[in-house]
Order: structure tokens, then sequence, then C-alpha cells
């Protein structure tokens, strides 16, 4: 099979798309062909090997993990042992939290994946996984959002901000959404009730006060969390120094700010499937790759300025 490869830390340039055998299936794993992906900075973050801590997980001095790639959606072609979630032909969609999903076939543990509605195709369920998951879990999980309350999300235009602003809305909530001007319209389309472009008002003198705060960027400070929300959530970072500083600081207050990595489940995949049948959500795919030009995928996403998903697309169903 095909699959994107790399052996060493270095820009989407170090990618060789290789013919390798197909994994091979264990216990609770089902085998799906991936007809697509999508990118997310986690991808870069792993192909370049930063930052630089992140190598006590990702592999010392080169990486541990073959194939880079975590979204996918495809077709169920064969299961392990054990398996009764799923079975041949059944369209799935999930995260591969080690990688591998950058490929034809994927082995996917049956635990981080999930059916895609009848509906629902390949590609936009291929942008859901890890951004949808982030969403839902920071909204819900972390967030603890009630119907009504007011919520202020940062960076509502990315792959993570888009899916928040309209989760948000989907769970009753007020929401307020910080994007570039360029972006207002986008933003609004999503359901968002404000929106305040970071490029034209200043976000650390905003003082209207929100329930949850949420910060998909990572530039608000933890003065920025304390005056305008009554909790905060922290999703990305900007620089290692400024979250870290944000830390010491959480940790010696009594300011409710939690950071957290997403997880994959099935349990939450389901929800989103659900909210996404139901029509509660959509994934704005900004731009679709053919395969071949994964490097070219990463290498967009890498600037940061993603208007909802970059998808990649392995086969035409
Ligand atoms: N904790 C977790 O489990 C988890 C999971 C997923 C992602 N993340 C992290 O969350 C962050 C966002 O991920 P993503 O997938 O949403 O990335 P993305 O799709 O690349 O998001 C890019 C967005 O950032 C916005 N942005 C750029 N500069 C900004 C600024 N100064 N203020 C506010 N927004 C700004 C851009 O909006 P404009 O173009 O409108 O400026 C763009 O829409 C990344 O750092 C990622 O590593 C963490």
């Amino acid at each position: 099979m095909k699959a994107f490869t790399k052996y060493k830390y270095g820009g989407p340039e170090i990618l060789n798309m290789e013919d390798i055998k197909k994994p091979i299936l264990q216990e609770k794993q089902i085998l799906v062909q991936v007809m697509a992906n999508s990118a997310n900075p986690a991808d870069w973050h792993t192909l370049r090997g930063k930052p630089y801590f992140a190598r006590f997980a990702f592999g010392l001095f080169k990486p541990k993990d073959k194939i880079l790639g975590a979204d996918f959606a495809g077709l169920v072609v064969e299961i392990g042992p054990n398996v009764s979630e799923f079975k041949p032909g059944d369209r799935v969609f999930g995260e591969l939290i080690d990688g591998g999903a950058f490929a034809e076939y994927v082995c996917a543990p049956v635990n981080v994946c999930a059916r895609i509605p009848d509906s629902k195709d390949f590609r936009e369920m291929a942008g859901l996984p890890i951004a949808g998951l982030t969403a839902l879990q920071a909204l819900t999980t972390h967030g603890k959002l009630e119907k009504g309350e007011s919520v202020l999300i940062n960076g509502a235009s990315g792959g993570v901000g888009h899916l928040t602003v309209q989760i948000a809305k989907a769970y009753g909530a007020q929401v307020t959404g910080i994007c570039s001007h360029k972006n207002i319209e986008f933003v609004q389309s999503l359901g968002a009730d404000q929106v305040i472009p970071y490029d034209r008002q200043d976000i650390h003198k905003q003082n209207t006060q929100y329930d949850l705060v949420i910060d998909t960027h990572g530039n608000l400070t933890f003065d920025d969390f304390k005056r305008m929300g009554k909790r905060g959530i922290l999703i990305g970072f900007t620089t290692l120094k400024h979250l870290a500083r944000l830390l010491l600081q959480s940790s010696l207050s009594s300011f409710s700010l939690k950071q957290f990595t997403a997880k994959a489940r099935t349990r939450d995949l389901d929800s989103l499937a659900n909210l996404i049948k139901e029509d509660k959500i959509k994934v704005n795919i900004e731009k679709i790759y053919p395969y071949q030009k994964i490097p070219e995928a990463i290498g967009y996403i890498e600037k940061m300025r993603t208007k909802g998903k970059v998808v990649m697309v392995w086969k035409d169903l």
C-alpha cells in the first residue's frame, strides 16, 4: 500500500510516499481502506518534532512512528479477533493517536472509531475527529457548559474554533467569537451571536465577562482569562514561555483555568456524528488536496490561517 513515511525530523519536504506492507490486524482492531484524511497542527508538530520536549514521546533522536497522520475516514475491509462493533463494509471515521493515518489502509482500534451517518460523505467526516473531539471536550468534559451560558472563543475561524462555535450554539450557549476581520462573516455564518476582530479591536483590553473563555489560539494572558471569564479552557499555545507562565499563574490562583489534550473515544465521536447528522454542525472544508499532495497540505496548515479544515482525498466515492 502507499503511505507517507518519515525517518527523521523536518518539514513537509522530508515526507516520502512509499509502497509498504499493509498493517496486520491485532485484537480489537479494524482494517480500514482510507478514503480521506484531514490535516491538524499535531501533524506538523509530530513531523518537525517540535516543541523539542515532545521528542520524549515522539522519539528522542528520530521519529519512532513511521507513518504520519491522525484523522481518517474510510471503509472497513476486515475485522480483527473479538470485534463485534463493526463489520466489513461499514463506513467509519476516527483518530489514530500514534499516527499512521496518511496511508491507503489503517489498522484502527475500535474504541477510536465510529460510524459515519448515511447522509454524510468521507471528506466531511475526515475533517471531524481531532478538531471536533477537542471542541466537544473543551465545552462539555472540561468547560462544563450549561444551556444559556455565554462563551468567548478565541481562534473561532480555525479547525477547532469553527466547530467549538457550532457545538456551543447547538448546546444552547450565547457565543462570541474572536477572529481576524476577514473571517467575521464566516464566524457569523457558523451561528456566533457576536464577533470580535482581533486585528481591529485590542482583545487584551476587552472588559465584557463570559461564563466560559476558550482559547484555541493560545495568546490570551492569565489576566485576560480572569478579566473576561468565570472559568477558562486553554487548547492551543503560541510559545512555550507563554504556556509555562499561564500554567504557573493558574497553579497559584483559585481561578479555574484548565488545559487538556483531547481524547479519542467512540462515545464522543458518536456525539459528533449525531450533531452532524442532525445538521447542527458542519465541517467547513477550505481546501481539498489529492493524497499525492499531502506534504503540500501540511505546509498550508502550518501557516495557521486555515478557515475550517483542510482535507486530503485518497479515493473518490
Ligand atoms: N489540546 C488539544 O488537545 C488540541 C487539539 C487540537 C488542536 N490543538 C491546538 O489548538 C490550536 C488550534 O488548532 P486548529 O486545528 O484550530 O488550528 P488551525 O485550524 O490551524 O487554526 C488556525 C486559526 O488560528 C487563527 N488565528 C491566527 N492568529 C490568531 C490570533 N492572533 N488570534 C486569534 N486567532 C488567531 C486563524 O484565524 P484568522 O485567520 O481569522 O486569524 C485560523 O483560523 C493549535 O495550536 C493546536 O496545536 C490542541
